[in-house]
């Protein structure tokens, strides 16, 4: 049966991965893979995380079986740190949660549910999109659409096009959100554009499928969640999918959450088990080591001012960066304006450039990112920025 399997071609990220590997040129900038990198281009395991990460194993006496749901603990600290302290969805008890494996997990996890409860209804995603959203929601047997996103013109929401076309969408319709450091043009709405947006929502009947995975990342914790606790206050139903990689550095050790904001506590309690079920068909339950390490991060007061002064160093380290790479581009193109990039948030941006030209970047000047041009910000360094922007300027014409 296995013999006439036809091979797929390489992943185009891993093929990039692969490529950067094998070339030997001492200027290489890798700037494909979506991991946070520190100045030295590492990514190094989260100070607190190490720490909690001792703690864990050192008082960790059975490897049993945690419970369907995952770790209770990790499961409550994740509603909090998602929708804040107090959250009215939260103090009146139509939040439920499961741990997921990773992000992916949680967005294919919302999918499934989706299916149960609608089969019918159809995910619209942004355009452009994170390439694995397609596999994760259609791999659940619904359908995908699309709707306008992002405007290559000015680095920024087109607004006007994504509301035209959400303006229009049937009730029930699904519509699948990046709640913060949009992946992959780092290009957000404003605070007034999800109020605007929410208005749309409630009056269509729409369900919010928000995917999170970059908290703390943009702006901060709070103002990254806006979205998620705008919506989960106002709305009757929202689900909203958290990755722990990158904000916690635990990418190897899946880790992620699942939120299911319903209309009453009955209906999320049914969507739990729901949920539950589903998981258990495909992997019964999730990994636990990365979770127990969040929940102890986020329960101990001291590891957790640590977590927040290393995010907000990562933070602050990202928007350096930016600003370095629009101060170093505008020298190059002075008539030309790369102020978005500033303004866009967290690790990526579309540089703007066509796939002849990202050839050219990686093939003459071994700078490598994915065709569509985008860059993770986070693979730039105060030792490779200036040699990247002569690079760009070899390739992208000045006028
Ligand atoms: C938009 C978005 N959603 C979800 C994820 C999930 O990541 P993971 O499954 O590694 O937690 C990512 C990771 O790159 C992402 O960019």
């Amino acid at each position: 049966m296995l013999e006439r399997l036809e091979r797929l071609p390489v992943d185009p990220i891993l093929g990039l991965m692969a490529a950067f590997r094998g070339d030997a040129d001492p200027r290489k900038v890798d700037l494909g893979v979506g991991v946070y990198r520190d100045d030295r281009g590492n990514t190094p395991v989260v100070r607190a995380v190490r720490q909690a990460e001792q703690a864990v194993l050192a008082r960790q006496s059975t490897k049993a079986y945690v419970a369907p749901a995952g770790n209770p603990g990790f499961n409550q600290a994740m509603e909090r740190l998602v929708l804040g302290e107090g959250h009215p969805a939260l103090t009146s008890g139509r939040v439920r949660t499961i741990q997921t494996p990773g992000g992916c997990g949680a967005v294919r996890l919302g999918a499934e549910i989706l299916r149960v409860a609608s089969p019918q209804s159809v995910v619209h995603v942004s355009t452009p999109t994170w390439a694995n959203h397609v596999p994760l929601v259609t791999g659940s047997g619904l359908e995908l659409a699309r709707y306008p996103y992002f405007d290559r013109a000015s680095g920024g929401v087109d607004f006007q096009g994504m509301m035209g076309a959400i303006e229009r969408l049937p009730a029930r319709s699904v519509v699948l959100l990046h709640a913060s450091c949009h992946n992959p043009t780092g290009a957000d709405l404003s605070e007034s554009q999800w109020h605007e947006l929410l208005k749309v929502v409630k009056q269509r009947g729409l369900l919010p499928f928000i995917d999170m995975a970059y908290q703390g990342l943009g702006v901060g914790l709070a103002e990254d969640a806006f979205a998620p606790r705008l919506f989960s206050a106002e709305l009757p139903e929202v689900l909203i999918a958290v990755s722990c990689s990158k904000n916690f550095g635990l990418y190897r050790e899946r880790t992620g959450a699942l939120h299911v904001v319903s209309e009453s506590a009955a209906a999320a309690d049914a969507a739990l088990s729901q949920l539950v079920r589903i998981a258990r068909s495909i992997y019964s339950m999730p990994p636990d080591h990365g979770a127990a390490i969040v929940h102890e991060v986020l329960s101990d007061e001291g590891l957790r001012r640590s977590w927040l002064e290393e995010l907000s160093e990562m933070r602050g380290r990202i928007q350096g960066l930016r600003n370095e790479l629009v101060k170093k581009l505008a020298a190059v193109y002075p008539h030309r304006s790369f102020a978005y990039i500033a303004a866009q948030r967290g690790m990526f941006s579309y540089l703007g450039i066509d796939t002849p030209q990202v050839r050219e970047l990686r093939v003459q000047h071994h700078v490598y990112m994915t065709d569509d041009s985008r860059i993770n910000i986070a693979g730039l360094s105060t030792g490779n920025l200036a040699y990247f922007a002569e690079s760009v300027a070899q390739v992208l014409p000045k006028h």
